[in-house]
């Protein structure tokens, strides 16, 4: 959501902010502009759509030459996508110019006040207000790092801000509360981003900024202040991941190399922490003096990731015995949730950065409870503020809608509850190696899905129902969680308008909106429901839905005594079977956007990292 590039150096910065913000395009966004210093002025330019449409506009960066300058891809929030509401916005004198990602919560107010400064607005955004009030500071005499620091410290809510000062043309100031913004070093320049890729191509040496931390850098130096203006020490980080892996690779779309990319993520997630027959999570402090006084887990998650916290109450609650509650994070805050020391909150994050589930997190910590995080992107706010972190391995994820994230959150699930279980010997022991043994094979069985063969089976599926308008996954059990995800998958880069039922339900119902030709896809994986959940399908299919399966290896015979349609996966332990059956789900979402010409890695109105609330 919003992405920041912000270059100081030797180089024509239009060039370089362009190819920075192509970057950051997978956090979804719906305008772009930069604007560079030319010649002692301010020039803006700036546009609705695509990145394209930015880039035309300017030549491709020719049209405004020099080396000075800050870019930006907004998604909308306060005023609907224009040319006028896009990023930078520049203050009403023209001397202060401002991207922006985040929410200014009281922007009405700033704006009131400025106005009666006699300050003129010409957007519908909360951005603005910040531009004119830094300018309002710098006209009162401050310097421009000084304005910048009064004008942050009036403001509530969330940002990352790049700023320019017309004065002062060798110099870019970032600043950040609650959205990310990082440091790069350069040789003879400098960079801001709001993510490692937008970077990589020029540096590998980066600084995460804090909340509350200002940057001011110039082609040779950079200065970092706290939020009271005194000097800082920051540590750098060498990024050491390949900017490939945020490239397609030969794939026609991020989202098909990332689904590709499952089992090396799972493996890579998974493989390090079995040890010796145990799980060693070494990074993480959860003794079993403190597991066996829980009382309860919450996991707190958004979207894919709640999902997973869905998956992971099965699987907890099976392995380990401790009540779990899966809860979105955007209720979680505001639900007065009893919460004290023998509480756990994990929390999952692909980003890290996801406004609500930050904010759960901390009124979590506030209560009193101790917060593991589940987070893959290292180094983000999730992963600072929480008591323990454990990380996924999937690589940067860059198609908007989740795959090997998801995937190897999952995997974390089964590791955690594997964990808990040790310490608290909720298993015999030969069982806890059993699924110790499942889940260490669980890569190779990921790859089996991905084969070019149960590919084209799975395309073939997506051509025959590509034009379907209404779909319903169902499932018992733990098949009910995976069946949320396949159904999310589906509205977020089809636009199909799908819902998932546990099976049983939907007799209670949501069966009188099953017409002729309505899509049921029914996830059956659980050897001891599978009868259960075929009574479930002819219901449907009597009532003239159309049935397309996803069961395990070896139930073909039973699953055609039901369905003709059926996609099988490999099979493992009942709890591990979703690792499994996702991954159709995904690719079928996949192949059925593709086919009603939807722009799979960049779906309408979503975005990648949502840092509002
Ligand atoms: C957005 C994305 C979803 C994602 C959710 C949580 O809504 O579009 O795909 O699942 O955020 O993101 P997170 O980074 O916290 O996992």
């Amino acid at each position: 959501m919003c992405g920041i590039v912000g270059y100081v150096g030797r180089e024509q910065a239009a060039p370089i902010l362009l190819e920075g913000l192509s970057r950051l395009e997978y956090r979804g966004y719906d305008s772009a502009g930069v604007c560079v210093f030319d010649g002692g002025k301010l020039q803006v330019a700036k546009t609705k759509g695509r990145l394209k449409s930015l880039y035309d506009l300017i030549d491709g960066g020719k049209a405004i030459p020099g080396t000075v300058g800050i870019g930006h891809t907004r998604w909308a929030t306060h005023g609907a996508p224009s040319d006028e509401n896009s990023h930078p916005h520049m203050a009403d004198s023209g001397k202060i110019a401002v991207v922006h990602n985040g929410i200014i919560e009281n922007y009405l107010e700033l704006k009131d006040y400025l106005q009666k400064q006699g300050k003129k607005f010409h957007s519908e955004t909360d951005t603005e207000v910040v531009a004119n009030l830094i300018e309002h500071f710098y006209d009162g005499g401050c310097t421009f790092r000084q304005a910048v620091q009064r004008a942050v410290a009036r403001v509530e809510g969330s940002y990352a801000l790049g700023v320019l000062c017309r004065d002062c043309p060798d110099t870019v100031i970032g600043v950040k509360k609650d959205s990310p913004l990082i440091f790069g070093y350069g040789q003879g320049c400098n960079y801001i981003a709001s993510d490692v890729p937008a970077i990589l191509k020029y540096t590998r040496d980066v600084v995460y900024l804090n909340d509350g931390d200002l940057l001011e850098m110039t082609a040779d130096r950079v200065d970092f202040y706290n939020v009271h203006g005194e000097p800082l020490e920051k540590d750098t980080e060498h990024i050491t991941w390949e900017l490939s892996a945020a490239e397609k690779g030969g794939y026609a779309h991020f989202m098909l190399k990332e689904i590709h990319e499952q089992p090396k993520a799972v493996r890579d997630t998974i493989h390090p922490r079995i040890r010796d027959g145990r799980v060693v999570l070494d990074d993480i402090q959860l003794p079993a003096a403190y597991l066996a006084q829980l009382k309860r887990i919450y996991i707190v998650a958004c979207g894919s990731a709640y999902y997973v916290g869905v998956h992971g109450k099965y699987i907890i609650e099976n392995l380990c015995r401790v009540p779990v509650e899966p809860v979105l994070a955007s209720e979680f805050r505001y639900a007065d949730p009893v919460l004290d020391g023998t509480t756990l909150v994990v929390i999952i994050s692909q980003s890290g950065e996801t406004a609500d589930t930050l904010a759960a997190l901390r009124e979590a910590k506030r209560r009193g409870a101790r917060v593991l995080a589940v987070v893959n992107v290292v180094g983000s706010s999730i992963a600072k503020a929480a008591d323990d972190v454990l990380y996924t391995w999937a690589g940067p994820e860059i198609a908007v809608a989740t795959t090997k994230a998801f995937s190897t959150q999952l995997a974390v699930m089964y590791l955690l509850a594997l964990y808990i279980a040790q310490e608290l010997h909720t298993l015999p022991e030969d069982r806890r190696r059993e699924l110790l043994e499942a889940l260490v094979r669980l890569p190779e069985q990921l790859e089996e899905i991905l084969s070019p063969e149960s590919i084209a089976r799975i395309q073939y599926f997506a051509s025959q129902y590509f034009n379907n308008r209404d779909v319903f996954f169902i499932g018992r059990n733990i098949d009910s969680a995976t069946c949320l995800e396949g159904s999310l998958k589906l509205k977020e880069i089809a636009y199909i308008h799908s819902e998932a039922y546990p099976a049983g339900e939907l007799k209670h119902g949501p069966i009188s909106l099953i017409e002729n030709g309505t899509l049921v896809v029914a996830v059956a994986t659980n050897p001891a429901l599978f009868d259960k959940t075929m009574s479930n399908v002819k219901e449907v299919s009597a009532r003239g839905a159309d049935v397309l399966g996803i069961t395990i290896q070896g139930f073909e015979d039973a699953i055609h005594k039901t369905m003709d349609s059926a996609i099988f996966v490999p099979r493992t332990e009942v709890l591990f079977q979703p690792s499994m059956s996702v991954l159709p789900l995904q690719t079928f979402a996949y192949y059925v956007a593709l086919m009603r010409g939807c722009d799979v890695d960049k779906p309408r109105n979503l975005a990648k990292s949502v840092t509002v609330e």
